[in-house]
């Protein structure tokens, strides 16, 4: 493999493109070894650079902009230069252990105060996405604004009453699935697991263990022909068919990856139409959504990922590497 590109060192412009995410990103790699290759300077940089490698001077011009720079001892970007910022994967700011819990927290909460705030107030500047509208692309919203653009969202609901589920059950004909409102992967006592989509079995209906926090219960597709993973980049739609083996990877793919196998797939007008007006709702540049064709050939919107990974899927790599060069490089939508 070839080596991760760290900065575009092409030619002696300020850079105009800001990659944020963690040191080791494979997904970014592709794309910034496009940029390099177009001789498109970034500068890439991990919060977690923030503050130790990295630095922040911000000052509140008079025409209402900040200016400055972040950068580290050797690059970095002129605020008043940046066009466009990929708000990958970044992971959390670090601090030194010399620091105590509460001080790391008390200096992680300014640091959040600054550097997005910054960021996100240059004006011009195409974000892909906004960290604001990642966090707030929550399941009960995606849902919702999925289902007011005209989507089809399997019957859905959240509840932490035990007494709920049955009655939901039942108007589902007796075949729910549940799945978990974050990360899947849940780590205790030194284990790390998975918690995939799973089938809710009738005498778990009442389990007063549901009472304990919130749980989202939905509907089961049980008449699933195949999945496809939409990936998303400014209006651009990438469509991939997803079909899975009989086996534990048909009620969840993520169970099987390997058993897996990519088609290329049209989707319906109606369902673009959707998927647009959704995104729209979402304020979302870039998504990776999940959706479930039937039997009868019924779309199904279940999941919208604002950061979801695309480059694991062959078919749609080089086509979706190039669309988020394209976007980055140009700076608007
Ligand atoms: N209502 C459903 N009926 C049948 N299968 C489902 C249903 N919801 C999810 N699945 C299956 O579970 C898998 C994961 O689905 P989904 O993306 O909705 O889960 P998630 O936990 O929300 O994912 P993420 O980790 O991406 O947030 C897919 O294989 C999907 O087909
Ligand atoms: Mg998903």
């Amino acid at each position: 493999m070839a080596p991760s590109p760290g900065q575009s060192t092409r030619g002696t412009k300020t850079p105009r493109v800001l990659v944020i995410t963690y040191a080791l990103d494979p997904t970014a790699d592709y794309v910034l070894r496009e940029l390099t290759d177009r001789g498109v300077p970034f500068w890439r940089t991990d919060l977690a650079d923030f503050p130790g490698r990295s630095t922040l001077t911000a000052e509140l011009r008079t025409e209402g902009r900040w200016g400055g720079r972040m950068g580290d001892e050797l690059r970095g970007v002129d605020l008043s230069e940046v066009r466009s910022v990929w708000w990958r994967k970044p992971t959390s700011y670090s601090f030194p252990d010399t620091m105590s819990e509460p001080e790391r927290r008390f200096a992680a909460s300014q640091a959040k105060g600054a550097v997005p705030g910054v960021l996100g107030s240059l004006p011009g500047v195409l974000w892909v996405n906004r960290p604001e509208r990642n966090a707030d692309c929550t399941k009960p919203v995606q849902l919702a604004v999925a289902a007011r653009a005209g989507l089809r969202v399997p019957e859905t609901l959240i509840t932490n009453d035990p007494a709920a589920v049955a009655p939901f059950a039942a108007r589902c004909g007796g075949h729910i699935v549940t799945k978990v409102f974050g990360s899947i992967v849940h780590t205790e006592g030194g284990k790390r697991g998975q918690l995939y989509t799973r089938r809710v079995p009738p005498d778990q209906y009442n389990n007063p263990r549901i009472g304990l926090t919130a749980h989202l219960f939905q509907r089961e597709i049980t008449a699933k022909a195949y999945e496809i993973r939409v990936t998303a980049v400014a209006g651009k739609l990438f469509p991939v068919a997803i079909h899975a083996p009989d086996g534990p990877a048909r009620l969840d793919w993520r169970r099987n990856s390997s058993s897996l196998t990519h088609t290329p797939v049209d989707l319906p007008h109606d369902v673009i139409r959707g998927i647009h007006t959704m995104l729209g709702g979402l304020g979302l540049v870039y998504a990776a959504l999940d959706l479930i064709v039937d039997s009868d050939g019924t779309h199904y919107l279940i999941d919208v990922n604002p950061g979801g990974q695309w480059a694991w899927i062959d078919l749609t790599r080089e086509s979706i590497t190039l669309a988020l060069a394209d976007l980055l490089e140009k700076g608007t939508l």
